[in-house]
């Protein structure tokens, strides 16, 4: 009987991992760190970047040229090689957040077709 029960809590605690692990990327919790970190400085209200990246519709309006930057590696822009050396204040994405950038980037055309409105929470910079 404990080994079946044991079974059972395990299947549980293990379908918990697979759903977490199959959810897709959300606004709120995933791009705003993205974006923050290594977009924002450049690209605020009236700076030196050409448009604003710092709220949602910011980031919904220009999510295909953003993303296609990205892929390029011209944005953020950081001429050095971070596979060779590290310096202060280096500003690169890892190949893993673009992809989490392009499976955002997807699931939001997914929804904004199917349902033709955009969820939309303001955000806050510290
Ligand atoms: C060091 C400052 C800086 C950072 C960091 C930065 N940008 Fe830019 N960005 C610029 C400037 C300046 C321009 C306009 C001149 C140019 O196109 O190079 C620009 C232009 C762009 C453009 C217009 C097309 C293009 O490639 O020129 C896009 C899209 C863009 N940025 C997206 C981003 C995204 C997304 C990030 C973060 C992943 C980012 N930028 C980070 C300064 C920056």
């Amino acid at each position: 009987m404990n080994v079946l029960r044991f079974t059972f809590a395990f299947l549980l605690a293990f379908s918990g991992v697979l759903q977490v692990s199959a959810q897709l990327p959300k606004w709120v919790d995933d791009i705003p760190p993205l974006i923050h970190d290594h977009c924002s400085r450049c690209h605020p209200v009236g700076g030196a970047g050409p448009f604003p990246l710092i709220t949602y519709e910011d980031v919904f309006f220009t999510a295909s040229e953003d993303l296609h930057a990205m892929q390029e590696g011209e944005m953020p822009p950081w001429p050095a090689d971070p596979s060779y050396n590290h310096f202060v204040g280096e500003n690169y994405l890892t190949d893993s957040e673009v992809a989490l950038f392009e499976e955002w980037f997807d699931t939001v055309e997914i929804f904004n077709e199917s349902t033709g409105a955009c969820h939309t929470k303001p955000l806050v910079i510290e």
